[in-house]
């Protein structure tokens, strides 16, 4: 039998207590979702390979819920913004909410057709994602990016697709704010 419990979560920071895992993604594993490998390369021997984001959970065996927090790092490399992988579910019937609660950000979205969203993530607003969906958070803004996701841990991230592949649109630093553009590096590959 599982207990109902209450979880504090920090949304400047993104710390919950109590939690049930986590971990942290630094730049030298990221270097397949961005262009640019040399100046990535040189970031991360300069700057001790930054932390891009930080992902904590609390999840419990059992449950048809779990949810945690993504705080991401405000940074980018020859202008992409600091983004998470990018995943699709494996289970294509089954979506999750983002609820931003500090910072700036954009979340990239696509489905199997090629159709392309992005939703803006501000504190206060609640990004539905539906099933089938292709998600990736960009940090666009000079200050942590801190969200809440829910999600069914049945969805399970399938990762493989984008990292192949790429997104169809890219969000890139444009002054002091930001554009989309399309990919130029997207490749159609999987066929799925
Ligand atoms: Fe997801």
């Amino acid at each position: 039998m599982l207990h109902p419990d209450g979880i504090r979560i920090n949304g400047q920071t993104g710390e919950m207590a109590p939690k049930t895992g986590g971990y942290i993604k630094r730049l030298s594993e990221l270097s397949a979702i961005f262009q640019d490998k040399i100046a990535l390369g040189e970031q991360v021997s300069s700057y001790e390979d930054p932390v891009v984001y930080e992902v904590i959970e609390y999840r419990k065996d059992g449950s048809d819920l779990f949810f945690g927090t993504t705080t991401m790092y405000p940074g980018d490399v020859s202008g992409e913004f600091f983004m998470t992988r990018g995943h699709f579910h494996e289970r294509r019937d089954l979506g999750e909410v983002y609820y931003t609660q500090s910072g700036k950000g954009i979340l990239l979205l696509e489905d199997r057709e090629g159709r392309t969203e992005t939703v803006e993530m501000l504190p206060g607003v609640c990004a539905f994602i539906p099933p089938d969906w292709a998600h990736r958070s960009i940090n666009v803004g000079a200050e942590k990016l801190v969200f809440v996701w829910v999600c069914n841990p049945l969805a399970s991230n399938d990762y493989g697709d984008i990292l192949q592949r790429g997104m169809r649109k890219l969000v890139v630093k444009d002054g002091v704010g930001f554009k989309v553009l399309d990919n130029p590096a997207f490749h159609m590959q999987s066929g799925r």
